[in-house]
């Protein structure tokens, strides 16, 4: 019994010498809780600097953006395959990811071996040998009659601008193969891969391996935010808040951050913790001065700085009678495995013989201990140094959530972790000490970081199969050169038509003639009343002329036409045009003024004088009962006598178009088409009297109101038409009509993204597969809104911003493809104008017999006007489309109304002059 005793106290002291000796000599090694803290706050530092688009070209904590957005959701599906490679161990695995919504992942897998003058050659050789193992993989798993997606995790630092590219910044841990730093090791890859002409893969995702494992332990379960590897080497990555991500545009949800913390140190940040073992260890690896914290960590050197310690405890005596075996000389002869045998709780001091035996050397019962000891320090050292690190994140989480108590779920890996006993027990309590306000629980990946890359491939493969579809749809309003070729020819014919006597009547651009013969000579003079009806405003308009060029001076007054007005009965509009009259003469202090009136009608009205108009149909919005057939000079007159307080001299009916041209025509005398691209589509030009077959004369001009926008009426361009231009149509007030129109004008181009839209959310591709009530509504999309979400200047959010105004709750992927449609459909509708526009052009030179022209083109509208790009590919596109014409633009500033009121001039003169005849 007293022997016992005896034997149990000499135990105990020799235990205790043995500690305090070991810990004498490595307290430098013993982090207290104070510097914990610390390291812990320089690290929260450290990973600000690498957040911040100017601090993180210096940072030496890289905390590189990874386009992982989103944790899964438990709908992916798929077979996929995946290589795992930079871990202790290369795998190539196909992964079967559930189809029926159950949480069941199935995999396939096969270790390849990664001999140095692979991973430490020539880097088109490494990229060679990993498409062979996958070739090999495939061959024998029998998958090569189908194309697989793939998802590649690759476990080093990279700089990624999506999800299937990674630009490798360093090779770190084992790996060095030369020519691939700077490079994109996914083309690489792929490269690589063509020449196996028999397997087909795409690679759709690289990802980091602590990416890797967080999504894995995220797919079971949900709060997973952090992954962790201790491994041989050792990382992080979390969730990080978009818009504390300066790389990254967007500010919208969150992206997983890659923070490589194994470069926490590299810039001087840790000298003062660093000991002359890890100064020693970093000289002798293969990327001194690098990944100084992972060295003081990870797997692939602990092993070492124990031999490192052991050796010079030996040289001071204090070890093994002072003896040293040859074998303890050798660089790598201990690993990490024998850190975590010696460590074992019981069998610890066993092992730790047993290894030191192997090692050439003839430990006493106290050198065991001490061995064990320093096993347990630099391990210890290990497992703080990690925590203090994942406790910066997970403060970090906590503040960006601004919560006062954080729940959250860790994913875990890497064989120190998996195989140490000690390791995840030692982790878990510090973090718990450092962070007492945040629930962690550690999740241990159990099936490696593939599981998880394969759901950043599923989501991808979903993506890319919905950029498919959406694609497709958005080709159908891409045109060809040669289709708009065909577009410029079919209008240069139905020109003609319209022109000639005999195919008149039948032809869908209608060619109306205006009785308006010349441009405005600068002599015109007075003050006129005008109306400009048609467009986006109704206005009255006072005009004063004087005489001499560019003196014009107007007053203006918008007034409003409601909705019943548009489509009541035609007495009440025009009743309701002269009460707004009267309220400007009124306001213009004119009560009683009989003044001579032009009225700008933005409407077909077939004309047999200046002043006669008869309203062939309505177009837009207007569908007023009993005006259709009648001359609306004719009713604005009776209107007037009906309220039997004035009198007006109505002197000119005349297009918006025709108001346009003159109005630019006063400033330039070259001015000879008028062009109208807001609310309607429509376009005037000065033609030769001897091609006009239906008005009497061959001598001078007259100008030609074309109302194209009938273009198409006749079914010859449905080539180019789409679904959704159909849909627009039989949803207008006038079904079948107009339909270049609707191809291209401010009415009716936000309609065909809204039914593009509908269309894509019914395919599951927009706003979660749900169609909103506010979707389903007709004209929300104004073109003040499409010019507004095309802008260049606005950022995603802003665009989310509008679509939010619109009633349209929108993700950022979503705003993205809403302003993609809204860029198709416009585009799509310039270059039809382009076409068009050219058609005439091209004639005007033709007939005038010119081998170039020279034309000045007048032209409104809101769409013109207001949209950041339709004047531009306009433009480009009648330049590709008449070469031979140089067509300048004018913007017409003030409306078609001066124009009107200079056409009442002139029509005025003649008037007076026939009078006194
Ligand atoms: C594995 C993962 O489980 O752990 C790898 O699948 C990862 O992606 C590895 O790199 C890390 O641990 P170690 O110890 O193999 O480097
Ligand atoms: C205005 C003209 O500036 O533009 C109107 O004065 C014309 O006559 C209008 O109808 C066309 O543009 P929108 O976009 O208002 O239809
Ligand atoms: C190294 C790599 C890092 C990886 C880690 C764990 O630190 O640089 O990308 O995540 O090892 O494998
Ligand atoms: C419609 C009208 C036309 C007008 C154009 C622009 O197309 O029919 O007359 O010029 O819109 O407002």
């Amino acid at each position: 019994m007293f022997a016992v005793h005896l034997m149990a106290f000499y135990f105990t002291k020799l235990k205790e010498d043995q500690i305090k000796k070991v810990d004498r000599f490595l307290y430098h090694m013993r982090l207290s809780d104070e510097t914990l803290l610390d390291i812990m706050a320089r690290f929260q530092a450290e990973m600000q600097k690498g957040l911040g688009k100017d601090t993180n070209p210096t940072a030496s904590v890289k905390m590189l953006p990874t386009f992982v957005r989103a944790i899964p959701d438990g709908s992916e599906n798929g077979e996929f395959l995946s290589l795992d490679l930079g871990g202790s161990k290369f795998r190539v695995l196909k992964v079967q990811v559930s189809e029926e919504g159950k949480r069941n992942v199935q995999m396939e897998s096969q270790f390849y071996p990664t001999p140095n003058e692979i991973i430490r050659g020539n880097g088109t050789q490494l990229f060679e040998y990993v498409a062979d193992c996958l070739a090999d993989f495939m061959k024998t798993k029998g998958l090569k009659q189908k194309k697989f997606p793939l998802g590649l995790t690759f476990s080093f630092p990279c700089r990624q601008t999506k999800l299937e590219e990674g630009i490798l910044l360093s090779w770190t841990k084992k790996f060095k193969a030369r020519g691939v730093q700077n490079t994109d090791v996914v083309r690489s890859l792929a490269n690589a891969m063509k020449k196996h002409k028999d397997i087909d893969v795409d690679i759709l995702a690289l990802v980091n391996d602590t990416v890797g494992t967080m999504m894995t332990c995220a797919y079971d379960d949900p709060y997973c935010e952090v992954g962790v590897i201790i491994g041989t080497g050792t990382n992080a990555c979390y969730m990080e808040d978009m818009s504390n991500i300066d790389l990254v545009e967007g500010d919208e949800g969150r992206m997983c951050i890659n923070t490589e913390w194994g470069a926490f140190g590299d810039d001087g940040a840790l000298e003062d913790i660093r000991t002359e073992f890890d100064r020693e260890l970093d000289l002798g690896s293969l990327n001194p001065g690098k990944q100084l914290f992972e060295k003081m960590i990870s797997g692939l050197y602990l092993g070492e700085l124990v031999r490192l310690i052991l050796l010079k405890m030996a040289k001071a005596g204090l070890l093994f009678g002072g003896e040293k075996s040859s074998a303890l000389h050798i660089k790598g002869k201990i690993e990490t495995r024998h850190v975590a045998a010696m460590e074992k709780y019981k069998e610890g001091l066993a092992n730790t013989r047993e290894i030191l035996t192997d090692l050439g050397l003839e430990p006493s019962e106290a050198d065991c201990i001490a061995v064990q000891h320093v096993c347990t320090i630099v391990s210890f050292r290990s497992a703080n140094l990690c925590a203090a690190a994942l406790a910066a994140i997970l403060t970090r989480l906590r503040e960006n959530k601004k919560l006062a108590r954080l729940r959250t779920t860790v994913g875990m890996d890497g064989t120190l972790y998996k195989i140490h006993p000690q390791y995840p027990k030692r982790l878990h309590k510090v973090v718990r000490k450092l962070v007492p306000n945040c629930d962690v629980r550690f999740l241990l990946s159990e099936s490696g970081s593939t599981k998880g890359a394969a759901m950043v491939t599923a989501v991808a493969s979903r993506v890319q199969a919905q950029r498919k579809q959406i694609d497709k749809v958005l080709a159908l309003f891409q045109l060809t050169r040669e289709q708009l070729e065909g577009v410029q020819d079919k209008m240069r014919v139905e020109l003609d038509y319209g022109l000639k006597r005999d195919t008149h009547p039948l032809a869908t651009v209608k060619m109306l003639p205006t009785y308006v013969r010349g441009m405005p000579d600068g002599t015109e003079k007075g003050k006129f009343l005008a109306l400009d009806l048609g467009g986006t405003n109704f206005r009255v308009l006072l005009v004063k002329i004087r005489s001499g060029w560019r003196s014009v001076r107007i007053y203006n007054k918008i007034f409003a036409i409601p909705l019943e007005i548009m489509q009541g009965t035609g007495e009440e509009l025009f009743d309701h045009i002269v009460q707004c009259i009267a309220d400007f003469l009124d306001y213009m202090g004119l009560k009683g003024a009989q003044l001579p009136l032009g009225f700008t009608f933005s409407f077909p009205c077939r004309q047999a004088s200046i002043d006669k108009g008869t309203l062939i149909e309505w177009t837009k919005g207007f569908k007023a009962t009993d005006c259709e057939g009648e001359d609306v000079v004719d009713m604005l007159r009776e209107a007037i006598k009906r309220r039997n307080e004035f009198d007006l001299d109505i002197v000119a009916v005349v297009n918006d178009t025709v108001g346009t041209m003159m109005t630019c025509g006063y400033e330039d005398p070259n001015c000879e088409v008028g062009l109208i691209a807001g609310t309607g589509s429509n376009m005037c030009y000065m033609e030769e009297m001897r091609n006009i077959e239906l008005v009497e004369g061959d001598e001078g001009k007259m100008c030609i109101n074309t109302e194209w926008g009938g273009f198409g009426d006749n079914g010859c361009i449905d080539d180019i038409r789409t679904q959704y231009d159909k849909e627009v149509d039989e949803g207008s007030l006038n079904p079948g009509k107009q339909r270049y129109e609707k191809m291209t004008s401010g009415m009716y181009l936000g309609e065909i993204v809204r039914q593009i839209l509908i269309d894509l959310t019914k395919q599951g591709l927009l706003f979660r597969g749900q169609i909103s009530e506010r979707l389903r509504t007709r004209g929300i999309f104004e073109t003040k809104f499409l010019s507004q979400i095309e802008s260049d200047r606005l950022a995603l959010l802003q665009v989310r911003r509008i679509l939010q105004q619109l009633g349209l709750d929108s993700t950022c992927e979503d705003s993205i493809v809403v302003k993609e449609v809204c860029g198709a459909v416009s585009r799509r509708a310039a270059q039809l104008y382009g076409a068009g526009l050219a058609a005439i052009v091209e004639k005007r030179r033709e007939d005038q017999g010119l081998e170039h022209l020279k034309i000045t083109v007048g032209v409104d509208g809101t769409l013109y006007k207001l949209h950041p790009h339709f004047s531009r590919i306009l433009q480009e596109t009648v330049k590709e489309l008449a070469p031979q014409c140089d067509v300048t633009f004018m913007l017409s500033e003030d409306g078609s109304g001066k124009g009107a009121a200079l056409i009442t001039a002139v029509a005025k003169r003649l008037q007076q002059a026939r009078k006194e005849n």
